[in-house]
């Protein structure tokens, strides 16, 4: 049984199916109204990610931390720019990313914040693995 979409709207926990996204794809799902993008990144984006100097970056996380131990190619992120709340495109931008094209701010493939105004990453929602290919968010 599946929660209806006012049930969802007010904060119930959603399943997303990943299966169908491709490496190199993402998705946009809402959760609780907002815009969560799932990544399913690329080796590429993942080395840049760590290749970083986490000292180096505004707000400091490693990418370990912001993905799932066994499952770091999926990145997945609320998709509401931490400075005045605009919807960064994905893929867009000098890192790999993403792009807000409000102010500019550009965030890496990890979602970090790596320039432009906006003071904190993009916010990495609760969620786990039910399987290999599917995720709850909530
Ligand atoms: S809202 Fe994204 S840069 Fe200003």
């Amino acid at each position: 049984m599946n929660p209806d979409a006012a049930t969802i709207a007010a904060g119930a926990p959603i399943e997303v199916d990943l299966s169908p996204v491709a490496e190199g794809q993402d998705i946009k799902v809402f959760w609780r109204g907002k815009p969560i993008y799932i990544m399913n990144r690329t080796k590429k984006q993942i080395e840049e990610a760590r290749a970083v100097a986490v000292d180096s970056l505004r707000d400091p996380q490693s990418d370990e931390s912001r993905v799932k131990a066994g499952h770091d190619n999926w990145l997945v992120v609320i998709g509401i720019c931490t400075h005045l709340g605009c919807i960064p495109i994905a893929y867009e931008g000098n890192y790999d990313g993403f792009f807000c094209p409000c102010h500019g701010s550009q965030y890496d493939s990890s979602g970090r914040i790596r320039q432009g105004p906006a003071p904190l990453n993009l916010a990495v929602p609760p969620y786990q693995f039910v399987s290999d290919t599917k995720i709850q968010i909530g």
